[in-house]
């Protein structure tokens, strides 16, 4: 191997050892600290995430070597996506005046960061970018703190954010984790599935958050068997687990979360919702709408239920309906 990634978590946890210091000790940094408690964070949830300051430089990183091993540190840090190369080979830090979430692997290692802009400003979030420690389609944040908190894990929530793992870590709810500013995908769940067969998927409630359920949905039910169990929870119009854990507090919060839709109430309703049942071709296309979705479906007792399902609602014989499915003629306008 011409790399070795062993070597990059040592810089990754130097990095990450910086940035929260820099939070403590830096004068510029109390912006950010007065930004987390603005927005209900304690100190002692803020250390939990190892949450940190990147001060406002250019060259801050660089300076946690000394001068002989300074070219090696540029190396490893431009590897880990910490700094920016540029084309004359000069670098520099790519985050700078950001409230920092480190990303932890399962074992607890430094493998990435997201930073957040503090209060306003473009991009809100900055990630780390694919590197050879870390894995956007593959790493939860979250995951590692939630392990490390709870003994037993008996269902997951996915939220989309940061703030939404923290800010429910605050009011006690551990058992969440989010995906890093991408869908869902199967080695995700397949990771989830793992530690514990429930799990609940939270969508922000915008125009995103429904986008994310339809691709949530799409990529769990190849992997939903009968012991498992996946429900989906749709927030108010503007909420995320975040603003709407403050205003409701914890127990409601939880209370919402066990109502959740299971993935095939949703999917059914979901295909309804597409066609107008009312009228003589509605339930056709519904069956036409449903049929990737069936052949997505890997677990025989619920493909069976689900057949059955649209059986009811098409009022097709549950034969007929399956001689249907079956032929490759699909229904185009
Ligand atoms: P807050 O405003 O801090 O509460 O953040 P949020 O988590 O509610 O943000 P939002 O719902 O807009 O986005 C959800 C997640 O998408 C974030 O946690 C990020 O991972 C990602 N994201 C949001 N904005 C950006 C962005 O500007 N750039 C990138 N790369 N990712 C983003
Ligand atoms: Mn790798
Ligand atoms: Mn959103
Ligand atoms: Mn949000
Ligand atoms: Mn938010």
């Amino acid at each position: 191997q011409s790399h070795q990634h062993k070597d990059l978590f040592p810089v990754m946890e130097k990095v990450s050892q910086f940035y929260q210091q820099q939070l403590r000790v830096n004068p510029q940094a109390k912006r950010a600290i007065q930004y987390l408690k603005d927005r209900g964070l304690s100190g002692e949830i803020a250390k939990q995430y190892a949450i940190g300051y990147a001060p406002e430089q250019w060259h801050a990183l660089i300076k946690l070597a000394d001068q002989p091993h300074q070219q090696k540190l540029e190396k490893d840090l431009v590897e880990t996506g910490m700094l920016i190369e540029k084309e004359n080979g000069q670098t520099y830090d790519r985050f700078r005046d950001r409230i920092m979430f480190p990303i932890r692997n399962r074992r607890g290692q430094v493998i990435g960061f997201g930073g957040r802009i503090i209060d306003k400003g473009e991009p809100k979030y900055l990630n780390s970018p694919e590197t050879p420690l870390f894995h956007k389609s593959k790493e939860l944040y979250g995951l590692y703190e939630m392990r490390h908190q709870l003994r037993s894990i008996d269902q997951i929530i996915i939220v989309e954010g940061y703030m939404d793992v923290v800010a429910l870590a605050q009011f006690g709810i551990f058992n969440a984790v989010a995906t890093l500013g991408t869908a869902t995908t199967s080695d995700h769940l397949q990771t989830l599935f793992r530690l514990c067969p429930k799990i609940i998927f939270c969508f922000d409630g915008d125009r995103a958050g429904k986008a994310a359920a339809l691709r949530a949905l799409n990529h769990a039910l190849p992997l939903i068997k009968d012991t498992r169990e996946i429900r989906l929870m749709f927030l108010p119009d503007g909420e995320d687990p975040d603003s709407l854990v403050r205003k409701i507090g914890a127990a409601e919060f939880i209370q919402r979360s066990d109502q959740a839709k299971t993935l095939f109430d949703y999917l059914i309703e979901y295909l309804q919702s597409q066609v107008d049942m009312n009228t003589f071709e509605g339930p056709a296309q519904l069956v036409h709408l449903a049929k990737p979705y069936l052949q997505s479906i890997h677990d025989q007792v619920l493909k069976v239920r689900f057949e059955a399902s649209l059986a009811k609602l098409s009022g097709l014989d549950p034969a007929q309906l399956k001689q249907i499915l079956q032929s490759e003629v699909t229904a185009t306008p």
